[in-house]
């Protein structure tokens, strides 16, 4: 994770959190292609570094997560290249979901477009009170092309979804919470420390147990879920780690996993 990026900071703690925060902060971090593409690179670095156990996505400067497709590369695609830039940015957003390791995506600011479906993509999401969220495509002309009409609906159900991509209309961090488009809001000046919490929380646990939860939770949409949720189920007990782990409750004392 030594390598360096003209669009995105990359910062890994010693308990291997990464932190990649998007940074175009003069254009409130518009998803263009030379970041799209440092994003597909980033997470597969996060996917094979071991050493990486989970990632904060957040973005720079004080107004915007990510405020979008860059507006400027979408005027005047033809259809030919409007549907190529929609399969990469499907592609990539795709790819940071099947990232077996935990993604929070922090948001302290616009979320819009592009930027709401990048959150979306993230597996957990925490709002700061200044979050803003919507999708607002359909105001120029557009759907939402990076996977937001599919992700959206599992989210928060296919009315909701429907409404907001339909209007195009913004959503406070507090309407995205009631909606369950975000885990948590919390005060400005606490984003990273919550996000750092969060994610320790989850580090507590056994890297294979985390890896295949997210792998059944992710497949429960499909009719396959329940066979696939039986059958990761039945691969972690026999683990060393869920032999460490089950024993280590019953001997009242803390688990070491050693990821085995
Ligand atoms: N694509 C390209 N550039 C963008 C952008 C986007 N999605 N969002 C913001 N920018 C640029 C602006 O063009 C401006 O650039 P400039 O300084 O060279 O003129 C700069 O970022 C600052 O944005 P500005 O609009 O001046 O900030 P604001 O505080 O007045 O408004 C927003 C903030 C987010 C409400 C507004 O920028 C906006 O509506 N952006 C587009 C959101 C959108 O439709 N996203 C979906 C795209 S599919």
């Amino acid at each position: 994770m030594d390598q360096s990026y003209n669009t995105l900071l990359v910062e890994t703690d010693e308990q291997g959190i990464a932190v990649v925060t998007v940074d175009r902060p003069d254009k409130l971090n518009a998803l263009n292609d030379e970041l799209l593409n440092e994003l597909a690179e980033v997470f597969k670095q996060i996917t094979i570094d071991e050493s990486i156990k989970g990632c904060i996505l957040t973005g720079s400067g004080e107004k915007a997560f990510v405020a979008g497709a860059d507006i400027k590369e979408l005027r005047g695609l033809n259809e030919h290249h409007g549907r190529m830039k929609s399969q990469k940015g499907q592609q990539i957003f795709q790819s940071i979901e099947d990232t077996r390791k935990p993604i929070i995506a922090l948001i302290d600011g616009y979320a819009l477009g592009g930027g709401a479906e990048l959150a979306m993509a993230c597996h957990l999401r925490i709002a700061t009170r200044k979050a803003v969220f919507g999708l607002p495509e359909i105001g120029l002309g557009l759907i939402p092309g990076y996977g937001g009409t599919q992700r959206l609906p599992r989210i928060v159900g296919q009315a909701k979804a429907l409404e907001l991509i339909l209007t195009g209309k913004r959503l406070s961090a507090e309407q995205a919470k009631q909606l369950g488009l975000v885990n948590t809001v919390v005060p400005e000046q606490s984003g990273m420390e919550e996000a750092q919490t969060l994610m320790k929380e989850i580090l507590k646990n056994g890297p294979l147990a985390i890896k295949e939860a997210m792998r059944a939770v992710y497949h429960s949409g499909e009719k396959s879920g329940y066979q696939i949720e039986a059958e990761l189920f039945g691969k972690l007990c026999n683990t060393d780690d869920a032999k460490e782990g089950t024993s280590a409750f019953l001997e009242k004392r803390k688990p070491e996993f050693k990821g085995q």
